[in-house]
């Protein structure tokens, strides 16, 4: 324990400044005993709040903790645990522990899927209680209407499944990965395959339900307009606790087409990556193509390294109509027709999983996933990079870290340009060629180890600089990363030291998720590492 936090949050920092003050065991105990009470005794509550609490007394305690860890590297177990994991199954327990733990001075740690890449939503440096929205997961899907009501802490594969369970000509646009959490995905942006044709998952959201810092439950129409932008885009952790969104479906065929074709140096790699990135982004918005970029052999010496770019593709429509426009568009690729695959939409959703076809689709409901230890970082691309840049990119795969290093370029265009930047906080809209993910795994436990992949990690992204969007250089939100700056949990944070993660992640849109912030947040209750600052008092 670092603080004492029986203290007020004005003198908390206060204290902070001048020196940690450090509490008596007997302090926490009181401390804690007395938010428990008060969680107990809260008036909104439906009475049945005991049964989702979990104190580190709890013998399930650390298994609710771990159950949505995904990245091993923030959890282990040198870092701060939370003081009480709250599993709210009623809107009335996320209000009684929003109000309870404001006035003890408690952090509040929001916790969806748990894929935050830096942990926010389970790590704290300050005493803190997590509210984690595992019990809040019905879907309800309207098929007349074509829209659904999502609570927060559905996963993006049980989103998919609901939908195609009513209807195979709808679908929903969002990730790739089935355990992601609609909280955390929806409010920083969320994509995927049907990205160009459709926008971000935050893009289909037409109304909200929120718990505000002073444990009021809002919808769209009650929280205003202001604060239901920047929860589309802005991250919802610095706003209040999402509940639920409403959302609509997006028409889709009974059949799509995907393939999968994996092209090494050999095969004529760099030019074909440098050619995809003038043609990826203009193709035909049914036509989706992404790369993922992979060194294979790379520990050999016998000649046989190189780079693998995979090209996975979703096609809105049939065979016949995709080779054509493959042939067309992007002949070098020498797409032909038993590279392509026809299947339904919800199909695709578990090839890009990589799950393979023959599992039943419930494993979409499964949200056991492995933690892993990861670090991953973002850009955007405005033009194309030379092959000379992708050729000095391809010496950095080989490099002794990199053998799991894995990038994966996005491409934008089609519908992201026809939405304007300031619509939603994301800002990354026309303009932009495709987005990059560098992600890097890897198994020593240790911080050393850590620390030289994240060194490398910081190598790739220097390197990568000069073929990257400048001014600010851009980020997405949802690939979070501390790299870019961090206010280290103060009460107040500068707009200088802000600037440094809010300009890339938001551009022109920071400015008003500011105001916003100030005007709903005005004590900055919901705070994190990268949460939005309040205005300059
Ligand atoms: C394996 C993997 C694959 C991914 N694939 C994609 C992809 O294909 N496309 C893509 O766009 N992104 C992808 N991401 C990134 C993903 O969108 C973000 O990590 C997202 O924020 C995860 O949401 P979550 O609810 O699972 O995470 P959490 O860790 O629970 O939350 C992330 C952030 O949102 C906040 N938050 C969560 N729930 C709420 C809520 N109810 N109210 C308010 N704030 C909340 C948290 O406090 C935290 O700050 C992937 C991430 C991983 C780890
Ligand atoms: C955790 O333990 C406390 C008592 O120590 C009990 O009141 C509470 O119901 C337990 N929570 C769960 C979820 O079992
Ligand atoms: C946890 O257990 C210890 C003793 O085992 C007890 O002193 C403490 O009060 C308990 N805390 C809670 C929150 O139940
Ligand atoms: C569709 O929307 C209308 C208008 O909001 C509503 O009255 C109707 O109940 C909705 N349909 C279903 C199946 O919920
Ligand atoms: C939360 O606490 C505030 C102030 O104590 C109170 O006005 C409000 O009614 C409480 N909210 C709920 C939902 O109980
Ligand atoms: C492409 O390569 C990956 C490994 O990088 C492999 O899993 C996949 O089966 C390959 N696909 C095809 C179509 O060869
Ligand atoms: C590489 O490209 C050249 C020129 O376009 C072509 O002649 C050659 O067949 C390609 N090689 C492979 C392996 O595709
Ligand atoms: C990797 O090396 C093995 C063994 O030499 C070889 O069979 C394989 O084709 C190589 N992979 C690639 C993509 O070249
Ligand atoms: C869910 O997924 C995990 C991890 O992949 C697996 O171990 C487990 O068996 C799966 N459970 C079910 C019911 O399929």
């Amino acid at each position: 324990m670092k603080s004492n936090h029986l203290l007020t949050p004005h003198l908390f920092l206060v204290s902070l400044l001048l020196s940690f003050s450090w509490p008596t065991l007997g302090d926490t105990h009181r401390q804690h005993d007395s938010f428990l009470q008060c969680l107990s005794r809260h008036p909104s509550n439906a009475g049945s709040i005991s049964s989702v609490i979990y104190t580190q007394n709890n013998s399930s305690f650390s298994s609710v903790f771990e159950f949505s860890v995904r990245n091993a590297r923030v959890s282990t177990p040198t870092n701060p645990r939370p003081l009480v994991i709250v599993t709210p199954s009623h809107v009335s327990h996320i209000q009684a522990t929003v109000n309870c733990s404001r006035s003890h001075g408690l952090q509040v740690r929001i916790r969806s899927g748990g894929h935050d890449y830096e942990g926010l939503s389970y790590v704290s440096q300050v005493p803190f209680v997590i509210i984690d929205l595992i019990n809040l997961r019905s879907i309800d899907v309207d098929t007349e209407n074509n829209t659904a009501w999502i609570q927060a802490g559905a996963t993006i594969g049980e989103v998919y499944y609901r939908v195609a369970e009513k209807t195979a000509t709808r679908a929903f646009p969002a990730g790739i990965c089935p355990t992601v959490g609609v909280g955390g995905h929806f409010s920083g942006g969320g994509y995927g395959m049907l990205m160009r044709k459709y926008g971000l998952a935050a893009d289909q959201i037409i109304d909200a339900e929120l718990v505000d810092v002073n444990g009021k439950f809002l919808d769209r129409n009650s929280m205003g307009e202001d604060l239901f932008w920047a929860i589309r885009g802005g991250g919802g952790a610095s706003f209040g606790v999402v509940v639920a969104w409403k959302v609509k479906l997006v028409p889709v065929p009974l059949t799509v087409t995907v393939f999968t074709v994996n092209r090494t140096l050999a095969e004529n790699g760099t030019m074909l990556v440098h050619k995809w990135q003038s043609v990826a982004p203009k193709i035909n918005e049914d036509l989706y193509i992404r790369i993922f970029l992979r060194a294979v052999n790379s520990s050999r010496q016998d000649g046989t390294r190189t780079i693998q770019a995979s090209f996975t593709s979703l096609y809105l429509g049939g065979t016949d109509e995709l080779l054509p426009l493959m042939q067309e568009s992007f002949p070098e690729l020498g797409i032909a027709r038993q590279d392509c695959i026809e299947m339904s939409w919800i199909q695709s959703i578990l090839y890009f999983a990589g799950i393979p076809q023959s599992e039943p689709l419930e494993i979409l409901l499964n949200r056991t996933a492995t933690a892993i230890i990861f670090k991953g970082k973002s850009d955007y691309v405005t033009k194309p990079i030379p092959e000379t840049g992708l050729e000095g990119l391809w010496q950095r795969f080989y490099e002794d870290k990199s053998k799991s290093l894995e990038l994966i370029f996005s491409p934008y265009g089609g519908n992201m340009d026809d939405i304007r930047e300031w619509e939603t906080p994301y800002p990354h809209r026309a303009g932009n060629l495709f987005n990059i993910h560098y992600g890097i795994a890897w198994g020593e436990e240790d911080v050393a180890s850590s620390q030289r992949y994240i060194n490398f990690m910081r190598r790739l992204y220097g390197y990568m600089e000069p073929y990257v969007s400048k001014s600010p250089r851009r980020a997405y939100m949802n690939y979070r990363d501390l790299d870019l700056g961090t206010n280290n949990n103060g009460v107040y944070t500068s707009y200088k030291q802000a600037s440094r993660w809010g300009l890339p992640y938001f551009n022109n849109n920071f400015n008003r998720l500011i105001h916003v912030k100030s005007s709903v947040d005005p004590d900055n209750f919901f705070r994190h590492e990268q949460s939005i600052p309040l205005l300059r008092r």
